[in-house]
């Protein structure tokens, strides 16, 4: 199996780890294909994504995805957050192996949680 030199920076060095104690959104989620987790922390200013955190109980491939979703997200208007796909982040890290595509729906799926725990708590949507 290949990793792209972009996917190995970011497994080794991973941006934004860590948790965020007052998050506006928390989003976590189970990747049921492994069983692995991830929680996604965002602070929210003027509806863009001010501060962007993540923990995660995941592989190599989770790690590195998140960590570029989480640098992709930093600054964005949540609308456009909303519309980042695995397939954007494989895009950004220069590829991901076939049998790993499924490890980068987590940090997608996880960001889009965290945005719909804040609007929630905004009252903007329901459950
Ligand atoms: Fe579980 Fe990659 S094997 S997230």
């Amino acid at each position: 199996m290949m990793y792209s030199e972009k996917v190995l920076d970011h497994f080794r060095n991973p941006r934004n780890v860590g948790e965020i104690e007052d998050a506006d959104g928390v989003g976590t989620v189970g990747n049921p294909v492994c069983g692995d987790m991830m929680s996604i922390y965002i602070k929210v200013e003027d509806e863009k994504i001010a501060d962007i955190k993540f923990r995660t109980f995941g592989c190599g491939a989770a790690i590195a995805t998140t960590s570029m979703t989480t640098e992709l997200a930093k600054g964005m208007d949540l609308d456009e957050a909303m519309k980042i796909t695995r397939e954007k982040v494989a895009d950004e890290l220069d590829g991901l192996p076939p049998v790993k595509m499924h490890c980068s729906n987590l940090a997608a799926d996880a960001l889009h949680e965290a945005i719909k725990d804040y609007r929630k708590k905004k009252g903007e949507i329901m459950d």
